[in-house]
């Protein structure tokens, strides 16, 4: 039984406008989802895997067109462009909602309307967020099933009068009578909308049916949307994840860390230990609400269910626990089909069967120069089958967070780890952040990209804004502040060799950042901040490391860090009066010490 008025209102709405065969209103049910599956195998869509190897699990390969989140065809139509500010796309919202309408009047011909209602964190939860997706892709209902909580448990929580955010999704492909359909529908790029109205906390999303695109709950709805609501409200929505770190003596603290797209978040969440007594847990891989606690802790939640990982590089010696999230019960989207009836992707540890049919269809031939699997081939699994899975990952009250650490790719100038001399110190070491771009978005320049918080593409409203409610997080009476640092595990050599080894040897790094909540570990003061003493990084038992190298690691030179400032300086000057004074009072202390 459908109560909720608005809801009841809003769906027809939507229904009379996209003109569908049929709506259909998902439960969430386990047969429900097996019909869906079993008509998208039926029509071509999906192939189902073998059972035996890859149980319950299923394939898809996506239109070459929409293959990965379309950061230029992303807008945040907010009433004013200064609201959007200088990194977002806007557009006026009068206009894109007529722009919309047009491409949206009866684009779901022909399709069945699916209406999911989904909570975004541990239902109940008071961090937690309802949203409801109207979508007319089948593919899109068994992905959100997966990475939220979905179906009818949510309408009991929404009763009559809850409130949930509207999230309206096409694919933008209408069926005329007897047309048949291709194996993955979308629009064309130049006709793809994915926008978001502030004021009102709408999401409409048209001609995609890929990752962030059509997954609704995911950036659109727990980063862009969540951004404004907990500007509005006094917490924090960021793109991190959330590990607990037990160290050997059995003493736990929580870690969310913010990294872009494709630099390493799923791998940290989950990673196993070399440093031996040391152990990882994961409560999330890509997405942190947090709120105070009455004790003035910050409380973290991960809103997902599930991990939607790049598929490409990850095997069982890399990140073993993603591989085995995904041995069952899994979307793979754009990574290799073997002859029997498994995944295949670059770096996976096995050799490519010969016969293996590449994301485009066609058998792979290694000799071609191009990948089996596209670099964004990713994999949707249920966040309950990591082994390394927290056991307060679905604590309606979140989890305790003592670190905050940020990064991303840079091949030069960034130490391996850093530590900020104060809080305002680390907001500056976050707004700063860049990267090198990956293939988690399409179309962006090769080269290092200023990504402030890795929320770049994701910050619903003013970044310059965003900056100052980090800075005013810091000053709420009574908190007890996370420490924060930087890390960099993509530092290359001479000959553009990754200096540090990365993954599981992460935990060295861990670890000492571990010892300095508790006040431990040695560091040394630099311009930019707090380095560790070369021995204090455990580098027993680590092959091919000695203390000259890790010097090399741990380098921070002046006259790099001086380029830096000007590329600082450069990012800076987009945000003019929205940068929080504060802010230019860190880069001139920085560039004091640097002696400029
Ligand atoms: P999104 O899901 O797009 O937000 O990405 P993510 O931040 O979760 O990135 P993920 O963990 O999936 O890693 C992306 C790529 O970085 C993979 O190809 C990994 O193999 C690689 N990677 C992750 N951690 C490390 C590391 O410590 N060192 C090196 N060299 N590569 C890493
Ligand atoms: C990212 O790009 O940061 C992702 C994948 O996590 S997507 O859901 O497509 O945004
Ligand atoms: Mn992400």
């Amino acid at each position: 039984m459908i109560n909720n008025l608005k809801l009841k209102k809003w769906v027809q709405e939507w229904a009379d406008w996209f003109q569908p065969e049929s709506v259909y209103w998902c439960n969430g049910s386990e047969a429900e989802n097996q019909r869906l599956l079993d008509e998208m195998v039926a029509c071509g869509m999906g192939v189902k895997l073998n059972e035996a190897k890859r149980p319950n699990s299923y394939y898809f390969q996506s239109d070459p067109s929409d293959v990965a989140r379309v950061e230029d065809r992303t807008f945040i139509c907010s009433k004013t462009k200064e609201g959007a500010g200088p990194t977002n796309n806007w557009a006026d919202p009068a206009e894109m909602k007529q722009t919309m309408r047009e491409l949206y009047k009866g684009c779901m011909k022909g399709r069945t309307m699916y209406v999911i209602p989904f909570s975004m964190g541990p239902l109940g939860s008071n961090i937690a967020h309802i949203g409801v997706e109207i979508t007319d892709s089948p593919y899109v209902v068994a992905n959100m099933r997966i990475m939220t909580r979905m179906g009818d448990k949510v309408l009991d929580i929404l009763g009559e009068t809850g409130d949930f955010v509207p999230c309206v999704h096409s694919i933008g492909a209408p069926l005329a009578p007897g047309q048949k359909d291709v194996k993955w529908p979308c629009a064309p790029i130049e006709k793809k909308y994915i926008t978001h109205f502030p004021e009102t906390h709408e999401i409409w999303s048209y001609g995609s049916g890929y990752g962030g695109n059509a997954l609704l709950g995911k950036k659109c709805l727990a980063l862009r949307i969540a951004s404004i609501m907990a500007k509005e409200q006094g917490w924090m929505a960021e793109h991190m994840l959330i590990m607990g770190l037990t160290n050997p003596k059995g003493e736990k603290k929580y870690i969310a860390a913010a990294f872009p797209s494709a630099c390493g978040k799923t791998n940290l969440a989950m990673l196993i230990p070399t440093l031996p007594g040391w152990k990882v847990e994961c409560v999330g891989d890509d997405i942190a609400w947090m709120k105070f606690g009455a004790d003035g802790q910050l409380y973290a939640i991960n809103p997902e269910a599930g991990f939607f990982g790049v598929a490409p590089f990850t095997s069982m010696e890399t990140n073993p626990n993603a591989m085995l999230s995904c041995r069952a019960n899994t979307i793979f989207t754009n990574v290799g089909l073997t002859p029997d009836g498994d995944v295949w992707w670059e770096g996976i540890g096995t050799e490519c069967p010969p016969g293996t049919l590449n994301w485009k269809n066609k058998v792979y031939d290694p000799a071609s120069g191009e990948p089996c699997a596209h670099p964004n081939a990713r994999f949707t699994a249920p966040a309950c089958q990591c082994p390394a899975i927290d056991k307060d990952w679905e604590n309606p009250v979140g989890v305790p967070i003592s670190a905050f650490l940020f990064g991303g790719r840079r091949p030069n100038t960034v130490p391996l780890v850093h530590e900020s001399k104060s809080w305002n110190h680390g907001v500056f070491m976050g707004s700063v952040a860049g990267s090198e771009v990956t293939a988690a978005a399409i179309g962006l320049k090769a080269g290092v990209r200023r990504d402030p918080f890795a929320m770049l593409p994701f910050c619903g409203y003013n970044m310059g804004d965003y900056f100052g409610h980090w800075i005013n997080i810091g000053k709420r009476a009574g908190a007890k502040l996370p420490k924060i640092f930087y890390v960099n595990w993509f530092r290359k050599d001479e000959n553009g060799k990754f200096l540090w080894p990365g993954y599981g040897e992460n935990s060295r790094v861990l670890a000492y950042i571990f010892d300095r909540c508790d006040g431990k570990g040695e560091s040394v003061d630099t311009p930019i901040g707090k380095v560790p003493a070369v021995k204090s990084i455990n580098i027993k038992g680590l092959a091919g490391m000695d203390e000259a190298k890790m010097a090399k690691v741990l380098a921070v030179s002046n006259d790099e860090w001086k380029a830096e400032v000007a590329l600082i300086e450069e990012h800076y000057a987009r945000f003019g009066s929205h940068l929080p004074k504060e802010l230019s009072a860190e880069l001139a202390g920085l560039k004091e010490r640097l002696g400029m």
